[in-house]
């Protein structure tokens, strides 16, 4: 498996999380589910220590500090899994700060953006990242962990 690692020489896997992420579990139950992000987290980083992987979790709601989010896992994190909320739809920062990361990158939707408004069905960062997951709700966080280790040569 190629990347650069973490404690104990565990690949980082940097979780990002974009606006009103921090709102899950009372955010539109009915599109996001009840689940909240810490509850999220916690499935990803399990799944991710199952794995052997170690997973650091960002979320903000300012474009400018998942830029820097991005900036910060260069050379350092292996992999990145992004679910950058409406961001995904028109924030060409965060298109080219994923594009100058060299490791894997995936990104990750609970709902599936292309069966929603017209205005979600475009993202600007599928350009530069090497796979999605969506639709799955709270299960694409394992889902994208799973991946992740799969771009990153691992065994599944
Ligand atoms: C979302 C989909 C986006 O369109 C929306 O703006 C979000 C959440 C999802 O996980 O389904 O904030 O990224």
């Amino acid at each position: 498996m190629s990347g650069t690692a973490g404690g104990e020489g565990r690949p980082i896997v940097l979780l990002l999380s974009g606006p009103n992420l921090n709102l899950l579990g009372t955010r539109e139950p009915e599109v996001y589910g009840t689940a909240t992000l810490a509850d999220h987290v916690a499935t990803a980083r399990a799944a991710a220590a199952e794995r052997g992987l170690e997973l650091e979790h960002v979320q903000s709601n300012r474009e400018g500090d998942l830029v820097d989010a991005v900036h910060a896992a260069r050379g350092r994190c292996a992999a990145i899994i992004v679910n950058a909320g409406a961001l995904t739809h028109y924030s060409w920062a965060l298109h080219d700060a994923l594009g100058a990361f060299d490791g894997v990158k995936v990104e990750l939707h609970l709902s599936n953006t292309h069966s929603r408004e017209p205005w979600r069905h475009r993202s600007v960062i599928a350009a530069v990242v090497q796979g999605t997951i969506q639709g799955f709700g709270g299960h694409g966080y394992q889902l994208a962990v799973e991946g992740t280790l799969a771009l990153l040569g691992g065994p599944l």
